[in-house]
């Protein structure tokens, strides 16, 4: 039955994480993505990538908060999407905008503060990508928890790309990095555990709660 359960949501993961490229495309094929096409797919696809990007790192914590072992069987799907968007975003950026031109692209990376965070960024999601098989969590043992643990300067930095590239409205790259900075704080050991306690507490009051409506 839990099999059962954690496939349906992974379909539905599956679902919800190839919405917006279906509509990107839909968009795209009507000719609704503005008069600035190539900018309008870098924005969605930048979007896409810190929302899935932040879906990732909520796992842990609504795992600790609720106990919904489920949450930790999504990550890997949600990571693989995480990169899928990335690269997406950072074909959009080099193969259509600069049509692979390279001096321009450099030319561009040296100017542009944001870019350079951007593509660290895509390099630290490279790879966790590449290294997120079972062959590779037991080739690198240890070594593989502390690499992973790269997603965490993985969404600082994205946060940042955000707020850099931002030219006049800041309410919502400053709410992706404040959503960050709490998914952050949640992990610091002192902080996970009173959540955690808390968490138990809240699913026993859940359970006193439903013996109440049962009676
Ligand atoms: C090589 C890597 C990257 C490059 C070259 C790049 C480049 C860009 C560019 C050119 C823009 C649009 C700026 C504008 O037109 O005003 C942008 C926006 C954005 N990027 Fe990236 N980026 C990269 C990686 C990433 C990654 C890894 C993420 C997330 C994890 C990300 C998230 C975003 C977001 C959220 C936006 C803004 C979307 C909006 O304003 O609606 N980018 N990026």
């Amino acid at each position: 039955m839990r099999i059962l359960k954690s496939s349906w949501l992974q379909i539905l993961v599956h679902i919800a994480a190839l919405v917006p490229l279906a509509w990107l495309v839909w968009d795209f094929t009507q000719g609704h993505l503005t008069a600035n096409p190539i900018r309008e797919i870098q924005l969605r696809t930048g979007k896409s990538t810190l929302t899935l990007l932040v879906l990732t790192l909520a796992c842990r914590p609504i795992y600790t908060i609720f106990g919904l072992k489920q949450a930790l069987q999504l990550r890997r799907l949600l990571g693989l999407y995480t990169f899928g968007y990335a690269s997406l975003h950072f074909l959009n950026f080099v193969g259509v905008d600069y049509e692979f031109n390279f001096a321009l692209i450099w030319a561009d990376i040296a100017n542009k503060r944001f870019v350079i965070v951007g593509f660290i960024t895509f390099l630290i999601l490279l790879a966790l990508a590449v290294t997120s098989t079972g062959e590779w969590e037991r080739r690198l043992g240890k070594n593989w928890t502390r690499l992973h643990r790269l997603i965490y300067a993985a969404a600082l930095l994205a946060a940042l790309h955000f707020i850099w590239q931002t030219k006049a409205d800041f309410r919502v790259p400053f709410i992706y990095s404040g959503v960050v900075v709490l998914l952050l704080i949640l992990r610091i050991p002192r902080i996970a555990k009173v959540v955690r306690i808390g968490g138990k507490w809240l699913k026993r009051e859940q359970g006193g709660q439903g013996m109440v409506d049962e009676i």
